[in-house]
């Protein structure tokens, strides 16, 4: 099958968060599965060309673009370690500039950025003379390939086979665009936006609505987020547009690459460890701990290390750390790491925490991908108690290190979690329900004393490591949902 993968975020190349992660690993996964794949991203400004060989193909593609045409040079990179050719669009008025959305309140013109991405995906696939299969999509950046397939491309016979799938990674952006330059930038007549159509959305052009409506298949990226997104207030507002798809609308759970985020295989990482040597982890906890400054003359002290890997944001529920967090590192009874970046008013929390507590918390504030692998292997829990949850990778990543999680039973977390039973030793991890303070620090109550119970707590990390979580189960799920998208249009 031959797939044309167009996204505002690929791994390794330009990455905010975990929609980077399965676009920068879903390629490699059908690239072994014996499929074609064309992944295309923008050229911003600060990826980095000579880190990653990308370099400037001889092409230029000519974009249809409103009334009038626009143009993108093509350049040309692999996806390091592998054979899978990714193609970037550079536009000096688009993508020169660096970053991918723009710090906190976006850039001004995202909508006309992310609508000529798509545009110009549909000419670069033809001048390539790659012929989809299949257009997948994902988030509302991309949203607008599902309209335009059906609007511009139908009836082009190199397309006239294509089949879209728009895969949703989060519900909380939704790409609330001006009608009038959303409607011209895509090329679509002014009188198809009325209240009501597929392109509106309480008065104004909303992307993912006319993803949702237009695309073959609609995903997300987990089973019980599938259903959240319809029922409750997790849909933010598309409940009902969700609801007229339900027949069409899959979860399908993320999955992890196990060359990158395996603690046998990490580069990053101070010693390597498995499943059967599990005792190595104190090193590489010692490790972090020495790495982050919190104090090794008491590292000895047998108490628990939680590490945060997150965007600092209300979704991550950084409300409720804040909330709890203090009473137990003020008690002493256990340390506490975080690397993140987000909302100033938690950044400044957090570092004020750490200014109180040096022995005891520290905060990266910002983005290392090393570090990250550390505080995945040298942690003892991994806290993630979500608001809410689409799937989130973090979890998964601390599994597969041993880490145990504790999470709030949402979304994907509560489908990749499954809560610890002392009784029989059964579980990967500790829930909780609700989002309530009292909930999260029950759920640190028991973390605490599970790390001093034995056998428990070898067998809850052993458990953890044995899951499989990998993205070739879940690559091969994607290319069932294209199999059924593209029955009609054979
Ligand atoms: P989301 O996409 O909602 O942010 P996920 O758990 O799906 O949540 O994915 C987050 C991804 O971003 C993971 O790969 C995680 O390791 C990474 N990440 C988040 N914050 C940072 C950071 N400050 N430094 C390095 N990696 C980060
Ligand atoms: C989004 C979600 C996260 C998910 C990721 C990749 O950023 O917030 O839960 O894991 O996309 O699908």
């Amino acid at each position: 099958m031959k797939i044309l993968q167009v996204a505002a975020e690929m791994a390794p190349f330009a990455k905010v968060g975990g929609l980077a992660d399965m676009t920068g690993s879903l390629p490699k996964a059908w690239t072994a599965g014996n499929h074609s794949v064309l992944p295309v991203l923008p050229l911003y400004g600060n990826i980095d060309r000579a880190k990653y060989g990308i370099e400037q193909t001889d092409m230029m593609i000519t974009v249809p673009y409103g009334t009038w045409t626009e143009y993108a040079t093509v350049f040309k990179g692999k996806i390091p370690g592998t054979s899978v050719d990714t193609y970037f669009l550079r536009s000096a008025d688009y993508f020169d500039r660096p970053g991918i959305y723009g710090y906190h309140e976006g850039f001004v013109d995202n909508d006309r950025r992310f609508i000529f991405l798509c545009r110009a995906a549909f000419e670069l696939a033809r001048a390539l003379n790659f012929k989809p299969d299949i257009i997948h999509g994902h988030d509302y950046h991309t949203a607008p390939l599902m309209p335009m397939l059906s609007v511009h491309y139908r009836s082009d016979p190199f397309f006239e086979h294509t089949a879209s799938v728009y895969t949703i990674h989060n519900m909380a952006y939704q790409g609330v665009y001006d009608p009038q330059r959303a409607m011209e930038f895509c090329g679509f007549p002014p009188q198809d936006f009325f209240p009501g159509s597929w392109f509106e959305h309480n008065g104004a052009f909303n992307a993912m609505k006319a993803g949702i409506m237009f695309a073959d298949k609609v995903t997300t990226v987990s089973p019980s987020y599938a259903e959240e997104i319809r029922w409750t207030e997790e849909g933010f507002g598309m409940q009902p547009v969700l609801q007229q798809r339900t027949t069409d609308l899959i979860g399908v759970l993320n999955g992890i690459d196990l060359h990158s985020w395996s603690p046998e295989v990490d580069a990053d990482i101070a010693v390597p460890y498995n499943h059967s040597t599990l005792e190595k982890k104190t090193v590489d906890k010692r490790a972090l701990l020495l790495l982050s400054g919190l104090s090794l003359a008491k590292a000895a002290e047998p108490i628990p290390l939680l590490g945060m890997v997150s965007r600092l944001t209300e979704q991550k529920g950084i409300s409720l750390v804040a909330d709890v967090i203090e009473s137990f590192i003020n008690s002493k009874r256990l340390r506490l790491i975080i690397l993140g970046s987000g909302e100033k008013y938690f950044e400044d929390y957090f570092r004020g925490l750490a200014q109180r507590y040096p022995e005891y918390a520290f905060v990266g504030i910002g983005y290392s991908e090393p570090f990250s692998h550390r505080i995945q292997a040298g942690s003892d829990f991994l806290l993630m108690p979500s608001k809410f949850e689409p799937c989130g990778l973090t979890q998964m990543f601390a599994m597969s290190y041993g880490t145990v999680p504790i999470v709030r039973a949402i979304g994907g977390l509560n489908d990749t979690v499954q809560d610890f039973d002392t009784q029989n030793l059964a579980g990967t991890g500790i829930k909780f329900r609700e989002f309530l303070a009292d909930d999260l620090r029950n759920a640190i109550e028991r973390a605490l004393s599970l790390f001093q119970q034995e056998p428990a707590w070898t067998q809850i990390r052993r458990n953890a490591m044995e899951q499989d979580f990998s993205i070739e189960r879940t690559a091969k799920q994607y290319a069932e949902v294209f199999n059924w998208a593209r029955e009609k249009h054979q």
